[in-house]
């Protein structure tokens, strides 16, 4: 099992060019980084838990790698992993992808020629089942699911009331149906996603109420995905990607962040900052040395174009770009809107429950996405 785990799917694109955002494959290491930081936190954050894995590719995912491995460490009850059947990703893709099938599969007496393709799978874990006194990656079971392992049929639907916590990469096409499918069963969550998402409005009202938040790993921190073989990667992604030593079939998504509701460290951490009046005077930042805060034209708030000139001691509302949500100290600022985003760059309406105004604006200029805050008292 191990060795299969490891060895990547042959996966073989005809059509590269079609595959939408939905089919990449997330690295051992930023899941290891991401997991430790609520580890650290609390380290008995998994203990005596069922961590469900859906959307996954168990036979070689790196989720189900390192929770396999650690099993025992985190002090897991159950782990459970389920994948989506070949055929439909083909359907939903419009390509053809082709021996998915990996050796652990096809040398199981349990391999059905049929079924492997238009099933999902499902690996458990839960006891040491080979007899050599540890729990890990080696004592995965398998089989077929009864269904094709899409995550809103009854079978996984099952498995994610059956877990604690859920953890995975969605498919971002399908990223607002996920979070619901999630938050509607109250579940504790780890998913990768994109920050656009956070303003999406049937995911910002959770964020306002501080109910889910980013995760550990910072923004600003790259993230280099895998990709179906002979998948077309924009030539400067490939080098980045490249440049943090994935050759091939690798990218970097620029905006993937995780969203969670477990409690990590960061969230703790209150920004160091300076005063209004020492921001005018010394902000390295120079729309705000020697000037101040500009007000927008039809808000009554400051716009505060940058998370490190946010001033300590005002009371009113501001407008901070969205990746201030990195920084953000429960106990420091609460959030009170933002900007709303459907992913397509700039923002189109200002969405805000004490506003009816239709987006900020600073001398009749649009302004850039926005979360508003304003500081605890
Ligand atoms: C972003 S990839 C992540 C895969 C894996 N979790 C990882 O991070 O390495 C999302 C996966 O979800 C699968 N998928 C797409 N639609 C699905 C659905 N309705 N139900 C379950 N899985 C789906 C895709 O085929 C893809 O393999």
């Amino acid at each position: 099992m191990h060795r299969a785990v490891n060895q990547m799917a042959n996966t073989n694109l005809t059509n590269a060019k079609a595959v939408k955002n939905d089919e990449f494959y997330t690295q051992y290491y930023d899941i290891e980084r991401e997991v430790e930081a609520y580890l650290d936190y609390n380290p008995d954050v998994f203990r005596g838990k069922t961590v469900l894995l859906p959307c996954d590719d168990p036979e070689w995912s790196n989720f189900t790698k390192y929770f396999a491995q650690n099993f025992e460490r985190l002090g897991l009850k159950k782990l459970i992993s389920t994948s989506y059947a070949i055929n439909r990703k083909q359907e939903r893709y419009g390509v053809q992808l082709s021996l998915f099938e990996t050796e652990f599969e096809t040398l199981s007496p349990k391999y059905d020629k049929r079924n492997t393709r238009s099933h999902g799978k499902i690996f458990v874990l839960d006891r040491d089942d080979n007899g050599d006194r540890r729990i890990d990656i080696n004592d995965l079971k398998w089989d077929y699911l009864k269904g094709d392992g899409d995550f809103r049929s009854k079978e996984v639907t099952r498995l994610r009331d059956e877990a604690d916590i859920i953890v995975t990469n969605p498919p971002f096409s399908l990223f607002r149906e996920f979070f619901a499918w999630i938050v509607s069963a109250g579940k504790s969550f780890l998913m990768i996603g994109n920050i656009n998402a956070i303003t999406y409005k049937e995911i910002f009202p959770f964020v306002r109420k501080s109910k889910i938040w980013l995760g550990a790993t910072g923004f600003m921190t790259d993230m280099v995905f895998g990709v179906p073989k002979g998948t077309a990667v924009k030539p400067s992604d490939r080098a980045k990607a490249e440049r943090l030593g994935f050759k091939g079939d690798f990218t970097r998504l620029g905006n993937s962040c995780w969203f969670t509701n477990l409690d990590h460290g960061r969230r703790h951490q209150p920004l160091e900052l300076m005063t209004v009046e020492d921001s005018k005077r010394y902000s390295r930042h120079k729309q705000i040395a020697g000037h101040g805060y500009d007000r927008y034209d039809n808000y009554s708030a400051i716009e505060v174009p940058f998370t490190d000139a946010i001033p300590s001691d005002y009371y009113g509302v501001m407008g901070v770009p969205i990746t201030f949500l990195d920084k953000h100290c429960l106990e420091q600022f609460e959030i009170v809107g933002a900007t709303e985003s459907e992913g397509r760059g700039f923002s189109e309406g200002l969405w805000h429950e004490e506003s009816g105004v239709s987006q900020p604006l600073i001398n009749g200029n649009r302004v850039y996405k926005r979360i508003f805050i304003r500081k605890k008292q």
